[in-house]
């Protein structure tokens, strides 16, 4: 009997990124919900959001930045071996946004399949991608966080709609000479599962149970005070089991939440004015499972500085930087630490 063996370590070659087509600033959406530009700015540090056509689904953002990923990796599609499409926003059930998006992708008839984890979501595909390619099942792996958010939101809700925007961050993962993507700490806590919720089940929007159609809803600061209190533990586990210190970082790319959420944590965990921090969130607002490779192609597009100090240490072969990526989310969590991609290594 054989069984698969893979490289011993993996890095992520490229990045892609879909915002969705149109800009809604603050002012377009206080008036259901009594709010104002300057109460949406102070608490959350969005200013607008981006937000897909009627016509757009997550399924198209996902194709869109899952293509630049695999061209800028400069790898034949025939090479990818899975697609797996982080989501809470396909239109059905089934089939899965995955399958879709790999025959779209021209990747052929590899697995592919969907992540259901929110705002975690990217970061368990990661983590999922690493393991595939060095178990053997896949030499390389597309990972996309794709989201159309303004589906699931009422408007008139004060809760969570605000934040809420449309796009797709995508990567792809590859065989590496040396260790580029460190440890995931993750994992869930049930007890939280009703902090984020929805306002119904299909069934009972079927059994005419609902007044409307389900949509988003949360506690905004019990989740607010989790995703500080506890993901800052998390984030600082993940850096120990890497290996490395705050200082070591090049950049901290947390999910993309709320802006007073990132400035905690900074300086929760104690960064040096030197890393670069992915607030993508000002002009993006919160896109959940997109939200960390948005942020960090942003950044690595405002900052080409880090790019190239990335390439340049990586000629020592030995060195490499890292991005932190974790979520925050009151039900899943994980983080992990990754190199952002490296200009000298993108086309193999
Ligand atoms: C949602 C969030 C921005 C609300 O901010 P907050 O500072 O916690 O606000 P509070 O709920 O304490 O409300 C403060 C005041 O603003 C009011 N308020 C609440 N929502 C409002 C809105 N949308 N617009 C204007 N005022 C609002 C409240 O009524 C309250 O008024 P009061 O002081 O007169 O009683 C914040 O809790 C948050 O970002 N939570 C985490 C979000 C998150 O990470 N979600 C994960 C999803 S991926």
């Amino acid at each position: 009997m054989t069984q698969a063996v893979g490289p011993q370590y993996t890095r992520i070659l490229s990045l892609g990124a879909a915002r969705g087509d149109l800009d809604v600033p603050n002012d377009d959406i206080i008036g259901p919900i009594d709010s104002s530009d300057e109460w949406i700015r102070q608490r959350t540090g969005i200013i607008s959001r981006k937000r897909a056509s009627k016509n757009v689904t997550a399924a198209d953002l996902a194709v869109a930045a899952g293509s630049e990923a695999i061209e800028k990796a400069g790898i034949d599609p025939s090479r990818v071996g899975a697609v797996l499409v982080s989501t809470i926003s396909g239109t059905m059930a089934t089939p899965s946004v995955s399958t879709l998006v790999a025959e779209r992708l021209g990747v052929g008839t590899v697995p592919a399949y969907d992540v259901n984890a929110a705002c975690a979501g990217y970061t368990y595909g990661i983590a999922q991608a690493d393991a595939l390619i060095r178990s053997g099942l896949a030499e390389h792996v597309v990972v996309i966080g794709a989201e159309k958010l303004s589906e699931m939101v009422d408007p008139t809700d004060r809760s969570i709609s605000f934040l809420l925007g449309d796009g797709a961050g995508a990567a792809v993962v590859g065989p590496s000479d040396e260790p580029a993507i460190s440890p995931t700490v993750w994992g869930s806590d049930g007890s939280h599962w009703s902090s984020i919720w929805m306002t119904g089940t299909f069934q009972q929007w079927r059994d005419g149970e609902l007044e409307s159609f389900p949509t988003m809803r949360q506690d905004g600061q019990t989740v607010f005070r989790w995703a500080v209190w506890e993901m800052a533990k998390v984030a600082r586990q993940a850096i120990e089991v890497a290996g490395i210190r705050p200082e070591d970082l090049t950049a901290f790319v947390p999910h993309q939440a709320n802006m007073r959420i990132i400035d905690e944590l900074a300086k929760q965990m104690k960064l040096p004015e030197s890393v670069l921090i992915g607030r993508d969130i000002a002009t993006t607002g919160n896109t959940s499972a997109a939200s960390i490779p948005l942020a960090t192609h942003r950044l690595l597009e405002e900052h080409p500085e880090a790019s190239g100090g990335l390439s340049s240490r990586s000629a020592s072969e030995r060195a490499w930087s890292t991005a932190p990526r974790w979520y925050g989310s009151p039900r899943i969590r994980g983080g992990h630490f990754e190199p952002s991609p490296r200009p000298s290594q993108s086309r193999r």
